[in-house]
């Protein structure tokens, strides 16, 4: 067994040496293998599987066709790209015009850096509705009253007679869904479709159902619940009041493929029946009530008898704008058991998970018919040990105490065990107050928890020598999730809201961490619903109209110009920075409208400071500095000469007047001198080339004189690290990253967090979410600083990696891997009695540029072989793709 193992690897070695630049990975839309695609020329991609040095791809050819047998013998096919000599991996489809419903095969050949040639294995695409006229069924809702609490059932029941190829559920929705078949449950994703402004945009989803069909009789269940759409609580974001508000509706297709050539759409219309369930509340915000006696056994069976249920009525669209929904889903990604369970009194148990999580939490139990039991979902414990939910309800203006905050309710039938778990709510908790109206018996098992949010891939990974600061990744990770459902949110409890500035502060951790471009396309396109026609963005989006007046400035709204490049960098993809051009453009111009000579106050400043904030006009000019730099970078790549010039001088005219107002020249000090004011002019590039070292010399005496702690905000947070490291003061930056009192990342890991606070004091009285995301940008600091791995704006995606790793005083060993769009890169050093050995894997089709700083008379080698000998103050090389084992000593 053993031997045979060791045969097989040593006959992989040998073949990956042989360097056949195999493409794998292939995907679509950047998923694997999707259906219902929208998106009528997709965008395809691929990487190399090639651990050979110097691996690269010199050209490549791209076979679509709708014959996956025929595809490489040049039948069925709809596209042949010729042999193009280029080292990308990326390319948009180019083919026959694509049909709605239809299924692509593709593959692609690539050409190694020896010329030998290797085909990838076939990988596949399925277009959707393409078209609004392609919908056959008609909107449908149970026609009650806006206020109504109980989720509508419906269900309709179809015969099959010939022999089924392939079926395909499309369902848009107002609101939210579950889909049944059969009475099995369709998919196991949550909340879906994701939020939209439903009035401009509304999503499908697309199902294979093929496998729950069946000859003879079916039926089609939906459950349809509230979300977004129809928000019953009362908040101060006024959701309540949204234009779009309505109660639930959808729209079904269920497009059926014989084995005869075929096809048959079953369809939402008036033969649908409806009744309502036993979700008899739900609420996105708050929570969700179940009365298990309202139970319809059967009911998304074929033989149920629906006569007693109600005629469904027909509904206008809720938008003309009904568009795929191609992402990563919101699942369950984690179930987590219980830590600690303390039983209060016969009808009270207190649970603790352990860890702060967003999602919800399910409750197996037994109990009489009748036996009201509320589940309270709290971060916090008050000072008799019971969930307490002071420092997240206070946004809450409920009218009556019928929907009590984060609290669901579960009402038993009084047959045997009986489980709850909500269906079209999350909350933001680390405990769970189970009680009873009568006793009732629970353990430690009884109750789970969930951790929700979109389910991404995970790209990223950090380990070091210090336990604090990779606690302290991790529970940025944990509050990056926690605060993404299909759009990046604040917070999971208190707002659930897509807040701009923390979502672009946040977006670089995300981006190394997870594979968020389906995500932020999404949120981006949600952008560009919400933008009014003067260029103006609201604070939080989507929004029901709340944010157009208070916190929208260029420090919160600039998400529109920053994410989009964002994206460019790590995926080396312009789509959406094209997709945002006039929207970066009419927001650029909406500031400029608001400013004069090149300064502008509109904005919220640094954000929950420590203690001293930066004036709001300088950050806020920085950040309209960096949005007509963004677009004037645009406008080079996208061609259009006229704009690039405009807008290179508007970003000159803009670093002009911040300089002139806020720099000392002769001190290089921005200001008063705080860490905000001098790390955000150098880390946006506003600090004039010649006083970079001064203003940087100057912001670690001041980091010293703060007793090399944290005096920021949110934009502090995003620049300290930053300013300091890529200055020539990494030490100082690692120190400050890793202190352990108050105040720092570090102080509330010390204190038990497990995701990243709001507020830096932990006894703070207000701004004291225990899971917000805003302060995360250290999460992205560690791969940049630390490892060292950035993007190269020259040529983005990682295609060149800019690689200069900081062997940080007080930091024995660290190591970063990162999935790029081309490969798995490592970055990983250890300080022995040998040296600094310094390991580092770039992937296939990648290079990079390594500097190293050096101390005088440090020495480099590679694998033994000397590199730099004399003393040097830094030394830079050119790496292919391969791997190194460096030495400094
Ligand atoms: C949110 C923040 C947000 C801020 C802006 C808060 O209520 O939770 O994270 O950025 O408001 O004012």
């Amino acid at each position: 067994m053993r031997t045979s193992f060791i045969a097989t690897c040593a006959w992989l070695v040998l073949v990956s040496t042989l360097g056949v630049a195999k493409p794998i990975n292939l995907r679509c839309e950047y998923l694997i293998n999707p259906i219902g695609v929208d998106v009528a020329a997709p965008r395809l991609s691929w990487q190399l599987d090639d651990s050979s040095q110097g691996a690269a791809q010199i050209a490549y050819q791209i076979w679509v066709g709708t014959d996956s047998l025929g595809l490489l013998q040049g039948k069925g096919l709809e596209w042949t790209s010729s042999k193009i000599s280029s080292n990308q991996t990326l390319q948009t489809y180019t083919g026959k015009p694509t049909q709605a419903f239809r299924k692509y095969f593709w593959t692609v050949a690539v050409w190694g850096s020896d010329g030998q040639k290797s085909t990838a294995n076939i990988g596949s695409f399925e277009m959707g509705m393409l078209q609004a006229s392609n919908w056959q069924g008609s909107w449908i809702s149970d026609g009650r009253d806006v206020n109504l609490k109980p989720a509508p059932y419906f269900r309709k029941a179809f015969g099959v007679t010939k022999k089924i190829k392939s079926a395909r559920a499309y369902i848009a929705v107002a609101g939210l869904y579950e889909l049944y078949l059969n009475g099995q449950r369709i998919g196991n994703q949550r909340l879906d479709p994701m939020y939209t402004r439903f009035d401009r945009r509304t999503l499908y989803v697309t199902h294979d159902v093929t496998a729950q069909l069946q000859n003879g009789q079916n039926a089609i269940g939906v459950l349809l619940g509230n979300g977004w759409y129809n928000h019953q609580s009362t908040a101060v974001w006024f959701f309540h009041e949204a234009p779009w508000r309505n109660r639930p509706t959808f729209c079904l297709d269920l497009r059926i493929a014989f084995t005869d050539g075929t096809t048959e759409t079953i369809r939402t219309g008036k033969d649908w029946k409806t009744d309502l369930s036993p979700v008899i509340f739900n609420s996105i915000y708050t929570a969700e009530h179940y009365d298990a006696r309202l139970e319809q056994a059967g009911w998304h069976l074929p033989n149920f008898d629906d006569s007693k249920w109600k005629e469904v009525t027909f509904r206008a669209a809720p938008s003309t704008n009904v568009v795929s929904q191609l992402m990563h889903p919101i699942r369950d990604v984690e179930e987590i058991a219980v830590k600690k369970m303390s039983k209060i009194n016969d009808t009270t148990y207190l649970f603790d998970l352990g860890r702060n999580i967003s999602g919800v939490s399910s409750l197996k139990v037994n109990g009489a018919s009748g036996t009201r039991i509320r589940l309270k979902h709290s971060e916090l414990l008050n000072e008799q040990g019971r969930a307490d939910l002071s420092n997240i309800d206070v946004h809450y203006r409920p009218t009556d105490d019928s929907d009590p905050f984060q609290t669901d309710i579960f009402i038993l039938k009084g047959e045997g065990e009986e489980s709850f778990k909500p269906r079209f709510n999350y909350k933001g908790f680390q405990y769970v107050e189970v009680t009873a109206n009568r006793p009732i018996a629970l353990t430690a098992a009884s109750l789970k928890g969930y951790f929700m949010h979109s389910d991404l891939p995970v790209l990223g990974q950090v380990q070091s020598s210090n336990p604090t600061l990779d606690k302290i990744w991790y529970a940025a990770n944990n509050s990056y999730l926690s605060n993404l459902f299909g759009y990046p949110t604040d917070c999971p409890q208190r707002e659930k809201n897509g807040w701009t500035g923390d979502a672009h502060i946040a977006s670089e951790t995300g981006l190394y961490n997870f594979d968020g471009i389906t995500v932020y396309e999404k949120w981006l396109a949600d952008h560009r619903d919400e933008q009014q026609p003067n260029g103006v963005l609201p604070s939080i989006i989507p929004t029901s109209g709340w944010g157009y007046e208070w916190g929208n400035g260029p420090d919160w709204t600039s998400s529109m110009a920053i994410i989009p490049w964002n994206i460019y960098l790590f995926y080396g993809d312009t789509k959406l920075l094209g997709d945002c051009y006039d929207n970066i453009k009419r927001y650029v111009e909406a500031i400029t409208a608001r400013s004069s000579n090149g300064l502008t106050t509109w904005g919220l400043g640094d954000w929950v400071p420590v203690k001293s904030k930066a004036p709001v006009e300088l950050t806020s000019s920085i950040y309209y500095f960096t949005d007509a730099t963004i677009l004037a970078k645009a406008a080079k790549l996208l061609n259009k000469t006229a704009d690039y010039e405009k807008y290179t001088a508007l970003a000159q005219q803009i670093k002009t007047a911040i300089n002139a107002k806020y720099l000392n020249v002769e001190k290089g000090i921005y200001g008063n001198g705080t860490q905000t004011e001098l790390s955000a002019p150098l880390h946006w590039g506003i600090v004039p080339p010649e006083l970079k070292a001064k203003v940087a010399a100057n912001l670690a005496q001041r980091v010293k004189a703060d007793n090399v702690h944290l005096d920021v905000g949110l934009l502090g947070t995003k620049t300290i690290l930053n300013a300091l490291s890529d200055n020539g003061y990494a030490d100082l930056a690692y120190q400050m990253a890793a202190q352990e009192d108050f105040p720092s990342w570090g102080w509330w890991i010390k204190n038990g967090a497990t995701t990243l606070y709001e507020n830096w004091p932990i006894d703070a009285k207000s701004d004291i979410s225990m899971n917000h995301i805003m302060f995360g940008e250290i999460g992205a600091w560690y791969y940049k600083a630390l490892g060292g791995i950035k993007p190269d704006p020259g040529s983005p995606g990682f295609r060149n990696i800019l690689l200069q790793p900081h062997f940080v005083a007080g930091l024995e060993q660290f190591s970063a891997s990162f999935k790029t769009p081309q490969g798995e890169l490592l970055s990983s050093w250890k300080k022995t009695a040998k040296g600094i050995e310094y390991e580092v894997i770039v992937p296939a089709n990648s290079t990079a540029t390594l500097r190293l700083d050096l101390e005088i008379g440090q020495k480099v080698s590679n694998k033994g072989q000397i590199l730099v000998s004399e003393s040097k103050k830094y030394f830079t090389k050119q790496l292919k793709a391969g791997s190194y084992d460096f030495l400094i000593k």
